[in-house]
């Protein structure tokens, strides 16, 4: 079947990455953004615009807290699917884990802070801000109990400047470092997993095909089709949490 024919390219294979989407979450209780019960039919997307952000940094920030129950409350840990990932990168059958998530997710796949492959976070991580002027990361925790306790918009100890939440906006860019080290692994993967993801957001989408035009050998896990499952050498239509453990203990064995 086609699990264990990818898993025996898996184990063939030099290089490994996985690409994965909201689709990975959804099992922890963090919603995806284009499903009937996605984020885009509770909330309005012009709320997660850079412009809006610099508007009116105060508003935005309070509508964020209500959102971060939703997508980051402190209960909402990995799911099955991040576990098999981890497993599989601990094996040493994976090597990168590149990820549209802001959901941080991955770098506690059920064992501690961190896994076994290079972790690369196209749009940021929600667990963290940055100033906007000197460009410092922290931890978001500690801001979101200064904004319960008053304190907004939330500014930067060092040199105060707004803190924005560590996540690429809709009209900001994505990390060009990011980006460019994403696009080396889709052209040099064997085999390259493209996990719960509509892959229909750019330039994200795009990786896949890098990775078929560099050779790769493709697969598409998620319920439905997209975009690039026509191309895709393996289309496995299923839940990544039933998928990937599959995938995981078939590698292996
Ligand atoms: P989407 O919501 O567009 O797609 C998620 C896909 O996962 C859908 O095709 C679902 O059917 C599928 N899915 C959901 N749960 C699944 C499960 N348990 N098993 C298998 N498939 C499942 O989410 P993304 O493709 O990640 O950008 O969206 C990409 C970007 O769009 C996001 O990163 C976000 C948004 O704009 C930013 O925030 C910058
Ligand atoms: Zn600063």
């Amino acid at each position: 079947n086609d699990i264990a024919r990818l898993a025996d390219r898996i184990r063939d294979a030099e290089t490994v990455v996985a690409f994965t989407g909201a689709g990975m979450s959804t099992a922890s209780g963090i919603p995806d953004f284009r499903s009937d019960s996605g984020l885009w039919n509770r909330f309005d997307p012009e709320d997660f615009y850079y412009q809006r952000f610099r508007a009116d940094p105060a508003a935005f920030w309070s509508d964020r807290l209500a959102l971060h129950e939703t997508m980051f409350g402190d209960d909402i840990e990995p799911n099955e699917a991040h576990d098999a990932l981890a497993e599989l990168a601990d094996d040493g059958q994976l090597d990168a884990i590149i990820t549209q998530n802001t959901d941080g997710l991955h770098a506690c796949g059920g064992r501690g802070d961190s896994i076994a492959a290079e972790l690369l976070e196209l749009h940021g991580n929600a667990h963290r801000v940055v100033c906007e002027e000197c460009g410092r990361r922290t931890d978001a925790a500690p801001v979101r109990r200064r904004i319960e306790s008053g304190e907004l918009p939330p500014r930067c100890g060092d040199c105060g400047g707004l803190f924005k939440p560590d996540v690429v906006l809709f009209g900001e860019r994505l990390d060009e470092d990011t980006l460019y080290r994403a696009r080396r692994y889709a052209q040099r993967a064997d085999v390259f997993l493209a996990i719960g993801s509509s892959l229909t957001v750019e330039p994200a989408a795009s990786l896949p095909r890098t990775a078929d035009r560099g050779g790769a050998t493709t697969a598409v896990i998620n319920f439905d089709e997209t975009p690039f499952s026509p191309t895709a050498a393996f289309d496995v239509r299923g839940d990544v949490t039933d998928v990937l453990p599959d995938l995981r203990a078939s590698v292996v064995e």
